[in-house]
């Protein structure tokens, strides 16, 4: 087996200084956020993969059925060298493309890159294991950031999948988006997986799942704030709530404060104030429409080249071509 090569571009004093700035910005904000990133500590990361197991949350398997479809065909189109990950987390649906790419006989690299570095060594190592001839060559980053140090030879496929592109604000989105396109040349292929619109109740459910393990995971960031910047968040004080805004078109997690309370945050030096029933928003995920990505991929200089949905329409996979 070919040992896993692992850049780490998000080293662990730059993390902190992210999570310190980020957290002095939310909890100082009115009304109080923080950037979805954070939850993914080894526990947050291990809550998402059971998450993707519960029976409410759709997104994982309607992804996983298009790609089980249509991995041939991604393939076949884009002859890729390489295959870039971005927001990897386990890469389990991505071995259904380094599969097909596998047995097309283009492939040469792979490069999963995410900001939770226990989720990358233990998918890049399982992946070296497994695919033996294939280069795997990880990044611990942030995609918000760090694409213009992606390694790998063209023509690639940059893959984000799950619907973590909802889990962007609408101007971070284009942002992204923009960037991605900088880094690419013309003719290599962006991969992009959408949750779609659907009735309200089906989304509600799949992130307020009946066993709490959504719950738990959203609470997963207040751990993180406790371990990283010293701070006493009452973490059983707080409810998950999960509210769809229908003019928005996303789904939000909150955590609700159930008393009134003063946390220390001692490595911020500072003392956040909660009301009883003020809310922390920890995330946004979107919900799309087909002529929505279009225009957003257009936007950026992407063509979208295939379209494809789950047979019960609740997914999007889009594969476009920079331009
Ligand atoms: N792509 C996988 C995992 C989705 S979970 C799937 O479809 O199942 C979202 C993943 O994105 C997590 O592994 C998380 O650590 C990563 N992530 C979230 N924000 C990120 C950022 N700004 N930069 C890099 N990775 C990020
Ligand atoms: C990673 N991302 C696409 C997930 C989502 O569905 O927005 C994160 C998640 N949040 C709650 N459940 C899953």
């Amino acid at each position: 087996m070919t040992e896993p090569v692992v850049d780490v571009h998000l080293a662990e004093d730059h993390a902190a200084r992210a999570l310190a700035s980020d957290a002095r910005a939310g909890l100082s904000a009115s009304p109080k956020s923080l950037p979805p990133k954070w939850f993914y500590d080894a526990r947050g990361s291990e809550l998402f993969e059971q998450i993707t197991r519960l029976p409410e949350y759709y997104p994982t398997r309607a992804e996983r059925e298009i790609l089980h479809a249509r991995a041939g065909e991604i393939a076949a189109t884009s002859q890729a060298h390489t295959l870039v990950e971005l927001g990897s987390g386990s890469s389990e649906k991505t071995r259904l493309l380094l599969d097909a790419l596998r047995d097309a006989g283009t492939l040469h690299q792979f490069v999963p890159l995410d900001v939770s570095g226990s989720a990358l060594r233990d998918a890049a190592a399982a992946l070296a294991e497994d695919y033996p001839s294939l280069l795997v060559h990880g990044v611990v980053g942030d995609f918000t950031e760090h694409l213009a140090l992606l390694p790998g030879e063209a023509p690639r496929v940059v893959a984000f999948l799950g619907g973590t592109i909802g889990n962007l604000l609408p101007a971070e989105r284009a942002k992204f988006l923009s960037s991605l396109r900088d880094v690419l040349e013309p003719g290599e292929w962006l991969l992009l997986g959408t949750d779609l619109v659907k009735d309200a109740e089906t989304v509600r459910v799949a992130y307020d799942d009946s066993a709490g393990v959504t719950a738990e995971f959203n609470k997963n960031v207040l751990h993180v704030l406790n371990r990283e910047l010293g701070a006493d968040f009452d973490v059983d004080a707080f409810d998950h709530v999960a509210l769809w805004d229908a003019g928005q078109e996303w789904i939000e997690m909150r955590l609700r404060a159930t008393r009134a309370m003063r946390v220390h945050v001692p490595k911020l030096g500072m003392t956040v104030s909660f009301e009883d029933g003020e809310e922390l928003r920890t995330e946004i995920s979107a919900k799309f429409r087909r002529e929505g990505i279009t225009g957003e991929l257009a936007e950026a200089g992407f063509e979208l080249s295939r379209w494809w949905t789950d047979t019960q329409n609740r997914f999007g996979l889009s594969l476009s071509r920079a331009v």
